[in-house]
Parts: structure tokens; C-alpha cells; sequence
């Protein structure tokens, strides 16, 4: 069976066709290489030993999604392609809603059209509230958004379940990530971010390899075990293999199905800072710097549903997320771009 996968040229995506092909799928990939660089599915093919159809695109573009889905016979669609850098959503927001609500609305009328009505989707564990008890369940309240990028996950989970209430052929996986990290285990494949990163793996692992002079801690006063902020860091071959996972999930079963994608492990900024420093053996200078605005002290995931429904636990602790992610940057300082 083939998947196509949309945003496949991207971190996350480039992992999951990793993991599809070595897993038997056919993988069709449309990605308009706004955020990525397209020897990430050289490399792909280089792991595989397997070769995947791309097309250079917008999923936005209807004609071009009619031609993808009339070229190859598609059982499954992941939904990754989306913009989702949280500032610039801020400053932007029309560019945000456009594509990442429009990119649905377009797939979802064309996989109507052709009768294929299989979809995950990458949403967030942005769209809990933040003052839910933790750890996060499926059931836990949602919505009170901070951003547009968040918002838009938000709503796209909003216009897959109501598709899949109204129409009874539509299956609907809604996979809500905590924080992938990490990389590909032969330093081929990894995260390269465009400009100074937001996120703390990819500014620890610059600050690391010498493009940045040190990390910046956000804040040390948080009622955490230490006083810096708690995530739910997962591996990104762990969050793959979970797509896998759902892909045999959405085919055998109709509806809307919502999992969390996380560990249920709580780790701190310093926590990780101490792995890094211990599993690679390099200096990371860091500073203690004020909160970040919009942060919040503690988020992870209870994964049980993952666990007992879809067949999935993360398998990798915070010693390969860190052994991995410093690999990738240490073998490819520039990411991509040498
Ligand atoms: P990424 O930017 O590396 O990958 C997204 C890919 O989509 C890129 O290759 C980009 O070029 C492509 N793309 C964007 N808009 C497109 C469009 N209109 N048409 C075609 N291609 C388009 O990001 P990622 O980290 O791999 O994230 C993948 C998905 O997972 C995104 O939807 C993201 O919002 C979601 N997500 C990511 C995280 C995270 O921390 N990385 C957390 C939660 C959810
Ligand atoms: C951020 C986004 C969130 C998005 C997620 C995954 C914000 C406010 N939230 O979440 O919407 O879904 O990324 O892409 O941007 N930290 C530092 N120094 C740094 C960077 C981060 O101390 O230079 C700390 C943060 O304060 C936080 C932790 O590290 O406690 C993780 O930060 P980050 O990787 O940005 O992820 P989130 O804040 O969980």
C-alpha cells in the first residue's frame, strides 16, 4: 500500500518515510520545500535502499493533489505539511491560517473526491490548556490557544472530527506530539532549522558544535524539581515508528481517534542540559535568563491510550535523544545546507 505523505521533505517527515518504507509501505511525498531541503529524502532513499515518488508542491494546489492521487494508488494520507514556528505565527497569523487550514481543506475535498478518506494528522500537545491537571490524557480540556500557530492545530482537529461525525467513510487519526527530539541513529537525518532555533534541542546542540556562544535558560523559578520549565521530550524515530502504528490503525477502522504522542516522562531544561553535557562529553555553557513569555512550568503526556490501542510505546530515553541529536549536528554542523 502506498502513503502519501505531505510535508514529507521535513524533520519529522523524513523520519516517517524511514520508517514506512522499512516497513513494507510505498511512499508518495508532496512537499513545497519551504522549510526543508530535499536531500533529506536523498538521504531517506540512501537508508532505505528503497526509492519513494516525490512531488515538488503545494498542497494547497488542487490540480497538482487531482494528478498525485490519479499517478499513484494511495491508501493513506499523513498530514504533516505546515508551518510551525510559534513567534512568526504571531506576527503573521494570515500566513499561518492560510496554509495550515487551507492545505487541509484542499486534501481533505480531494481525497473526497476520489473516494481514499485515510487521514492522520500532526497536531500538537499545544492544544491542551494550560492548566490541566498532568499528565495530559486524550480527555483532557483543550482550546485557550496562545498563538495562531497553536490555534491552527486547534481548528484543524476541529474540521477533521466534524468530517469524520458527518461522513461515516472517513477515518481520522489525530496524533498530538509533546516534543520530538533527537535524530536519525546514523547521523544522516536530522532537524535544520532555518535561522536562530526557538526550540531547546537544536539550540543546544548550535551552542554545542560553536554557532551559538551559550544557552539561554528560561527561567530557574518554576514550581518544578528544580525551577526550570518540564517537557515531555520524545524521540523522532519513536514519534515515526507511532505513524506506522496509525497508518494500520486508520485503515482497519473508521471515525475520529484522537492519541497522544509522548513518553509520560517529565524532564527539565537543566535535566537536560546535565544528559547532554554527561552522554557527549562537551561543554554547554548556559546562562539563567527571565521566563519566556506564553511558557508554562509543566507539560507531559499520559501515553496509555497509545499503548493500548494503537500497539505503540516510545522506546528511546534521554541519553539517545541526546546522543542522537548531538551526532546528527556534530556530523553536519551547517544541518542540510554542507
Ligand atoms: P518541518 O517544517 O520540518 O516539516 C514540515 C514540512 O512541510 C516542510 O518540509 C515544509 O517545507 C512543508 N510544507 C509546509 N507547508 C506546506 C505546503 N503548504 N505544501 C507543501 N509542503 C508544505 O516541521 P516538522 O517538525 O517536521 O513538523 C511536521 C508537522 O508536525 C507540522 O505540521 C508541525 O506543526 C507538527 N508538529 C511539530 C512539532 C515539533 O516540535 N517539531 C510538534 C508538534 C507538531
Ligand atoms: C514550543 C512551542 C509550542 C510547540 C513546541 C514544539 C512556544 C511558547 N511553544 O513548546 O507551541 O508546539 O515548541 O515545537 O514557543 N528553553 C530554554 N531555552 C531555549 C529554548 C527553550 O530554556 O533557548 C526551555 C523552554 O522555556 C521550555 C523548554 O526549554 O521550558 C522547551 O522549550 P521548546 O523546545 O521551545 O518547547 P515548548 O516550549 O514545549
Amino acid at each position: 500500500m502506498n502513503v502519501l505523505v505531505t510535508g514529507g521533505a521535513g524533520y519529522i517527515g523524513s523520519h516517517t518515510c524511514v520508517e514506512l518504507l522499512n516497513s513494507g509501505y510505498g511512499v508518495v511525498v508532496i512537499d513545497n520545500l519551504c522549510n526543508s531541503n530535499p536531500k533529506s529524502l536523498d538521504r531517506v532513499r540512501e537508508l532505505t535502499g528503497k526509492e519513494l515518488t516525490f512531488y515538488e508542491g503545494d498542497v494547497r494546489d488542487e490540480a497538482l493533489l487531482k494528478k498525485i492521487f490519479a499517478e499513484n494508488d494511495i491508501g493513506c494520507v499523513i498530514h504533516f505539511a505546515g508551518l510551525k514556528a510559534v513567534g512568526e505565527s504571531v506576527s503573521i497569523p494570515w500566513k499561518y491560517y492560510d496554509n495550515n487550514l487551507n492545505s487541509t481543506l484542499v486534501l481533505t475535498k480531494v481525497m473526497k473526491e476520489v473516494g481514499m478518506m485515510n487521514i492522520i494528522f500532526s497536531s500538537s500537545a499545544t492544544v491542551y490548556i494550560a492548566d490541566n491537571e498532568m499528565p495530559l490524557k486524550e480527555t483532557s480540556r483543550t482550546g485557550g490557544c496562545t498563538n495562531p500557530y497553536g490555534w491552527t492545530k486547534y481548528m484543524t482537529e476541529q474540521i477533521l472530527s466534524g468530517i469524520a461525525f458527518a461522513e461515516k467513510d472517513w477515518s481520522v487519526v489525530l496524533l498530538r506530539y509533546f516534543n520530538p527530539i533527537g535524530a536519525h541513529p546514523s547521523g544522516r537525518m536530522g532537524e535544520d532549522p532555518r535561522g536562530i532555533p526557538n526550540n531547546l534541542m537544536p539550540y543546544i546542540t548550535q551552542v554545542a558544535v560553536g554557532r551559538r556562544e551559550k544557552l539561554s535558560v528560561y527561567g530557574n523559578d518554576y514550581p518544578t524539581h528544580d525551577g526550570t520549565g518540564v517537557r515531555d521530550y520524545i524521540h523522532v524515530v519513536d514519534l515515526a515508528k507511532g505513524h506506522v502504528a496509525a497508518v494500520d490503525y486508520a485503515c482497519k477502522h473508521k471515525g475520529c481517534e484522537v492519541f497522544n504522542l509522548g513518553t509520560g516522562v517529565g524532564v527539565s531544561v537543566l535535566d537536560m542540559v546535565n544528559t547532554f553535557r554527561e552522554v557527549n562529553q562537551v561543554e554547554l555553557p548556559y546562562v539563567i535568563a527571565p521566563r519566556r513569555p506564553g511558557d508554562i512550568a509543566t507539560c507531559y503526556a499520559d501515553p496509555t491510550k497509545s499503548r493500548e490501542v494503537l500497539g505503540w510505546t516510545a522506546q528511546h530515553d534521554l541519553a539517545d535523544m541526546c546522543r542522537d541529536s548531538w551526532n546528527w549536528q556534530k556530523n553536519n554542523p551547517m544541518g542540510y545546507g554542507e
